[in-house]
């Protein structure tokens, strides 16, 4: 690989398997919440493991900007929740995280005040009707680009009042913004499928548990959040890039402890396991956030049909697998997943084209796509665009790993988003890496 720090990375072959342990860097959905939860709590939420990156920093900025105390003690923050959240002086700047922008509306509605809340080019690009609409409804007043449906957004929050909303697409965003808006008012919420549930655990811990009623409601009743300890796991959707790229490098083996395995997030492990990937668990233990140590062993990988709740379950790590897709033998279906259409890119057309570069056979879907596997043809570089999209950068750098004419990623850095030492990392796992 090339200089990790340049905006532009060449990957090719290695010489050899990637082998060795790896700490991946910590989850970044429970690392936002961390932040936000701990924020409005009452007392001292102490938080380990938390991800450095440049989306947690802008949550981190965010919370400040709120009136939040945080400190930094190197291995453990320290987020001091305040009762009452203070109306920010200046614009709140979101960078590239949606989760990031679509909680803190919710956050910020019950701020008697106004907010501006923005972010960069992609970010600014996509769709926040989602949570404007159902939050206009609980009585915050939401102004923002294309008649209020894109940021950056002007909100005007308040005192809220409680409302029943049944979500069309399923969203942890959504979800968690609309039940950190009820937290003065109550609330209830019902999604057409379960998205990931960290926001419902960090409730539950923090001594507010949920109801849900037998046609799905998800209840909130009002009431305050009390400080807790939060240990937080290594992001199983970054620990999927080497789960991928260790499958598909002959004799690798490769360790990573203390991975989430929150099965509303696990589907890219069940996935890789029904292509035929070597994955086992060890050392496994249950806490807020159940996690474990997986180990992945090189494994010839076939082609399957990823759709329904597995689409859902392994959505943000559909363009690594669909790289893994590419390599396996057979064919391999993606559907249901639009949602990945208005993620920090067109993931499901940056995908195909990428694929494409490289010599593989893809069919564009308008829900996702259908891949021939086997070895791709192209032996000179694939060129591949990253801009804005940190899981593009590093899906195609798995996939540089193993291509013939191996991969160049143009503005790289976007990894920044999710994991800043990505290209080191990574590094350190293969061959010619000091031990
Ligand atoms: C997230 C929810 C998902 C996911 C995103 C993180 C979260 O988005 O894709 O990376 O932390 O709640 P949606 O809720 O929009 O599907």
């Amino acid at each position: 690989m090339s200089d990790a720090s340049a905006d532009v990375v060449r990957v090719q072959q290695p010489s050899g398997p990637l082998l060795g342990t790896l700490q991946v860097p910590g989850d970044k959905s429970v690392s936002h919440r961390s932040l936000i939860f701990g924020g409005q709590a009452r007392g001292t939420t102490r938080v380990r493991g938390l991800l450095r990156s440049g989306d947690v920093h802008a949550t981190w900025r965010a919370m400040e900007a709120l009136g939040v105390a945080i400190e930094d003690r190197g291995g453990e923050v320290l987020v001091h929740g305040v009762p009452r959240l203070a109306e920010p002086t200046s614009v709140v700047d979101c960078g590239n995280s949606g989760t990031s922008i679509r909680l803190l509306s919710g956050v910020v509605s019950r701020i008697a005040g106004h907010t501006v809340l923005t972010g960069d080019g992609s970010l600014r690009r996509r769709p926040m009707a989602r949570v404007a609409d159902p939050l206009r409804r609980m009585g915050a007043r939401i102004d923002g680009r294309d008649q209020g449906r894109l940021a950056p957004l002007g909100i005007r929050g308040g005192e809220l009042q409680p409302v029943d909303h049944d979500l069309a697409i399923a969203s942890a965003q959504v979800k968690s913004c609309l039940l950190l808006a009820g937290l003065d008012c109550g609330v209830r919420v019902r999604e057409p499928r379960q998205s990931r549930d960290h926001s419902e655990r960090f409730f539950a811990a923090m001594g507010r548990s949920l109801t849900r009623t037998e046609d799905g409601w998800l209840e909130l009743a009002p009431g305050p959040l009390e400080a807790v300890e939060v240990d937080v796991p290594a992001d199983v959707s970054s620990a999927a890039f080497l789960l991928v790229a260790a499958s598909l490098v002959p004799g690798s083996e490769v360790r990573l402890p203390r991975v989430g395995l929150n099965p509303t997030r696990t589907g890219v492990i069940d996935a890789l396991r029904r292509m035929g990937a070597s994955i086992a668990t060890e050392e496994a233990c249950d806490g807020v956030e159940p996690m474990g140590t997986l180990v992945v062993r090189h494994a010839t990988l076939r082609g399957i049909r990823i759709d329904g709740d597995l689409a859902l379950r392994s959505l943000d790590e559909l363009p690594v697998l669909a790289v893994a897709a590419a390599f396996a033998e057979g064919e391999t279906v993606i559907a249901d997943a639009e949602e990945l259409r208005v993620k920090e890119s067109d993931r499901i057309a940056r995908v195909a084209t990428g694929l494409r570069r490289l010599g593989v056979q893809v069919d564009e879907r308008p829900d996702g796509m259908v891949i021939q596997g086997g070895v791709p043809a192209s032996s000179e570089p694939a060129l591949i665009d990253a801009t804005g999209d940190h899981r593009i950068a590093m899906a195609f750098t798995v996939a540089g790993l193993q291509a013939p004419g191996g991969v160049e990623i143009h503005a790289a850095d976007a990894v920044a988003s999710s994991w800043p030492t990505f290209y080191e990392d990574l590094a350190s796992m293969l061959p010619g890496s000091p031990t």
